[in-house]
């Protein structure tokens, strides 16, 4: 989610979650080639699996930043078709391309001949007037023939003009409906939901109906349900991370940011949602988005965030 996630971001959540397919924000294919790519897709071994999104609309550079992404480690491409803001509609792409199937095709298959990871396609259930069942899946039928096997799909469409991003997010109805249709009517395409999760009980009720799920903002904004994530959707039999646990699993990343010359707020930002709903969120929450961001701050801010929360736990570290 751009401004949102990043590396350190998918750090933690990988903490928190060992099997649940993380994304990174959509960056768009011209960056990819010619701007700071160590920075843009510089990745931790830890974060696997995890797809690169890019943002494109130009086969050629879609297919040359696919195969400079997979060179770098990612585990699959997936080309963003839901993104509404303008400054992507004026690149033309993001969601604007829901209205020209043929060009995404175009772009999945010269992607598809530069890499032999995945190619995925995250869209809308549609745009404007473009929004009946007939045209979703003339869309997707037309992106799958060029080889694109996995669609994530938004379950609400966008108006391209008039509403901001935010408002592309909150304001078109959910239509969850639409997405099972999708699925029930291309049985062998693998259809991937998203929009409105709040939480795993939504999420395994949606999947009955298709074959996964993806979460957004819940995930960002109360992480903490990521934990349980490994138990019931991968039948994993470890226990769900503890927060506390979490965040000591964290402090290496963080220290070795700080060691790099790097910031505490850039890591611990992601954190900030961590103990949602518990007795001393507010607390926690509030003594990292005060200190951390200040010149200097170091480790202990973090740990001190810890104690707040968890005045009886004992750091591991300190504890020897
Ligand atoms: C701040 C923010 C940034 C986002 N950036 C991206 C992005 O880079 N790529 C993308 O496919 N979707 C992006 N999205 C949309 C989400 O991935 C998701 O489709 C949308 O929020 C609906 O799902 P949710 O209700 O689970 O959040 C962004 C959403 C937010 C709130």
């Amino acid at each position: 989610m751009m401004d949102w996630t990043d590396r350190h971001c998918r750090a933690f959540h990988r903490i928190l979650t060992r099997h649940a397919l993380l994304y990174t924000e959509m960056v768009t294919a011209n960056a990819v080639i010619h701007g700071d790519r160590a920075r843009l897709l510089a990745s931790d071994e830890s974060e696997h699996p995890v797809a690169l999104q890019l943002g494109g609309s130009d086969p050629a550079a879609l297919a040359e930043a696919a195969a400079i992404g997979e060179r770098y480690g990612y585990d699959e491409i997936n080309l963003n078709v839901g993104c509404p803001s303008d400054r992507v509609q004026e690149g033309r792409f993001g969601a604007c391309l829901m209205s020209e199937p043929e060009l995404v095709a175009a772009c999945v298959a010269a992607m598809r001949q530069r890499v032999s990871i995945p190619v995925t396609v995250k869209c809308r259930i549609g745009i404007d007037d473009q929004d009946s069942e007939g045209a979703l899946q003339h869309f997707v039928d037309t992106v799958a023939a060029a080889g694109c096997q996995i669609f994530i799909v938004h379950a609400r469409k966008a108006w391209l003009e008039g509403l901001s991003p935010k408002e592309n997010r909150e304001v078109p109805p959910l239509d969850y409906a639409r997405v099972y249709q999708l699925k029930a009517s291309r049985p062998d395409l693998t259809i991937v939901l998203n929009g409105g999760i709040a939480d795993l009980d939504a999420a395994q009720a949606h999947l009955k109906h298709v074959d996964g799920v993806m979460l957004g903002r819940a995930a960002y904004q109360t992480p903490y349900l990521l934990a349980d994530v490994d138990r019931r959707f991968f039948a994993a039999s470890r226990e769900p991370v503890r927060r506390a646990q979490a965040i000591e699993a964290l402090v290496p990343h963080v220290v070795r940011h700080l060691q790099s010359g790097g910031r505490l707020n850039n890591v611990v930002r992601h954190i900030l949602g961590l103990y949602h709903g518990q007795p001393r969120a507010r607390a926690f929450r509030r003594h990292l988005s005060e200190l951390a961001v200040k010149d200097g701050a170091g480790i202990a801010v973090l740990l001190d965030a810890l104690s707040i929360a968890e005045p009886s736990h004992q750091f591991a570290a300190a504890a020897e």
